[in-house]
């Protein structure tokens, strides 16, 4: 096995979302003398960031502040924000927009030209911006475009499979393409890491089959930490099959009922009703369903009717297609059955947030990252928000690290490929003992059964254990020789040794947290627990393989965090 190709760039951004094409165009506009190079898993307007439905939250109108903005968005997430980024991410809402305005979204519109905004759960205002029901649609080929009219290059169907690194300091990526088979190494100044979540660790998720967290696990290996990777978002309203049924449904005022046709969420949160956080309605949508009043199928149902055929085409026409092919369910005319859905990994690779990692030179942003935005849970609409408010900031400041440091030392730069094509090339044989479905399956079966909507420290201690073992039975399994060219094989061997990284560290976190915030909602310790726990998890992996486990203090900058949050 070889490297064929050597290409140099001052950065490469590996991930082609919103936040890789955000950080593109922010060096593209602003720094043209520095050139880029985009590596992406899959044609990039097939990246997840085009599945977004709701809309992108910012305080764009007259009546509305971004401190009020600020403060919905600590407050959904328990407080576990750190104050400065989530300063950073509303002040910055408004820009965003205009920015994504001015490069082509065509935002839906009042009838007085002003965005449309709607409501989302958790925030007082009407404050999420959106392209009817297509939001991330919209956005990602609106940014895809002017990428290739500014001459961004792109690598599509490129797998990274190594990152490159000496004495904390990033050399390069090495990757494989997936058409050609040939294996190329990208040398650069910096690396963004830009590759998404990892909701697939769960099995069914809302997310796409791409999203197995490549860049966390590729990120921990280089010796970068995850942090409050035992937040995961369940969201409410997923179809039996995992599809989205986005929150603007019930923004549009769509009700939550009972196989007894009442409006549960009375109950859960009187004031908000629907529009309460995710994880509160997930929480009580899964409540009603365990406790015998769903429809006997496992799910509640979504009432969107009294809207009206006009309102649910213009508004939620996607939404009336999917029910309707996924759901056999034309929501004009009948309820649709909805239940919780994994759907975001709030934690992610420690950042500042100057999007900065451990090692000298790798930066990363999006959903991939945890520069602590969403705390323990994210509010809708804030995460296409991140994705171009921290890609347009990686955009600017990598340039300034850039201009400010040394070029890196190679001297070693050949060996160290030699040592990862090696560990690479082991991948390969035909004496394997498991094999990756079984081991998947496994996976997906232990994050559901120990680290879903309700934990306990039991089944997560057991949970823990098993994720160990097949963290060990991993090391027998092996790829047939087939070439590198589509090798699904291949693939899903590496994105299930990304998913085993990110479920062992999710895992030896979540046992710790001994109180329930946001997406850790533990049965036996029921209570926010600011003490002990305002802090953030930071997983290191250890040489052998094992995780280690530090806090952090959470940032507070002006705003007390609340012991008791009410909605
Ligand atoms: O429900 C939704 O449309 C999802 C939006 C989001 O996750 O931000």
């Amino acid at each position: 096995m070889d490297i064929a190709d050597r290409f140099e760039a001052d950065v490469v951004i590996m991930g082609a979302g919103l936040t890789g094409l955000s950080a593109a165009m922010s060096l593209a506009e602003k720094h043209p003398g520095v050139s880029v190079i985009v590596l992406s898993k899959v044609h990039p307007l097939r990246s997840h960031s085009g599945a977004a439905q709701g809309g992108i939250n910012a305080a764009v109108a007259l009546e509305d502040k971004w401190e009020d903005h600020y403060y919905d968005t600590l407050k959904g997430g328990g407080f576990l924000g750190d104050q400065d980024a989530v300063q950073i991410l509303t002040w910055n809402a408004p820009d965003a927009i205009y920015s994504l305005d001015r490069w082509g979204a065509n935002f839906s519109r009042d009838p007085d030209g002003a965005f449309a905004q709607r409501p989302f759960g958790g925030q007082r205002r009407n404050r999420t911006c959106y392209v009817a029901d297509k939001t991330g649609h919209a956005l990602l080929n609106a940014l895809y475009e002017q990428c290739v009219k500014k001459g961004v290059r792109f690598f599509d169907e490129w797998y990274v499979f190594s990152l490159i690194t000496e004495s904390d300091c990033l050399l390069g990526f090495l990757a494989f393409h997936n058409v050609t088979g040939r294996i190329g190494y990208f040398a650069s100044r910096a690396g963004l890491v830009a590759t998404g979540g990892a909701g697939r660790v769960y099995g069914q998720s809302s997310n796409a089959l791409i999203n197995t967290g490549d860049g966390m696990s590729l990120c921990l290996r280089a010796g970068v930490p995850l942090k409050d990777i035992e937040f995961f978002q369940i969201h409410p309203t997923g179809l039996p099959n995992g599809i989205l049924i986005t929150e603007g449904a019930r923004g549009e005022g769509g009700y939550l009922v009972n196989a007894a046709g009442e409006r549960f969420m009375k109950r859960y949160a009187p004031e908000f009703m629907e529009l309460a956080p995710r994880d509160l309605v997930a929480r009580s949508i899964q409540q009603e369903i365990n406790e015998g009043r769903d429809y006997g199928d496992g799910c509640v149902r979504l009432d969107l009717r009294h809207l009206g055929e006009e309102k649910i085409t213009s508004r939620l026409s996607q939404i009336r297609q999917i029910a309707m092919h996924f759901a056999g369910v034309d929501p004009v005319l009948d309820p649709i059955p909805v239940r919780p859905t994994v759907h975001y990994t709030m934690g992610g690779i420690d950042v500042d947030i100057n999007c900065s990692t451990a090692v000298n030179g790798l930066f990363a942003a999006g959903e991939g990252s945890c520069v602590s935005v969403h705390g323990a849970n994210r509010l809708g609409g804030n995460s296409l928000l991140e994705t171009v408010v921290f890609g347009v900031r990686s955009g600017e400041v990598i340039p300034e690290f850039i201009s400010s440091q040394p070029e890196p030392d190679r001297t070693h730069e050949n060996t160290l490929l030699h040592d990862a094509l090696s560990q690479f090339a082991s991948l390969f044989g035909d004496e394997g003992t498991e094999n990756v479905p079984d081991l998947r399956r496994e996976m997906e079966k232990v994050m559901v059964g120990s680290f879903g909507l309700f934990r306990t420290g039991e089944s997560m201690k057991a949970g823990l254990d098993h994720i160990r073992q097949l963290v060990d039975r991993f090391r027998f399994v092996r790829v047939p020789e087939a070439g590198l060219v589509f090798n699904s094989h291949l693939l899903h061997t590496l994105e299930l040794r990304s998913m085993l990284d990110v479920a062992h560290a999710c895992a030896t976190a979540a046992l710790t947290r001994t109180e329930s915030r946001g997406g850790h909602y533990r049965l036996d310790f029921p209570l926010i627990d600011n003490q002990n726990f305002l802090k953030h998890s930071i997983v290191n992996m250890n040489p052998s393989g094992r995780m280690g486990l530090s806090y952090r203090d959470v940032t507070i900058v002006d705003t007390e965090p609340l012991d008791d949050i009410r909605y």
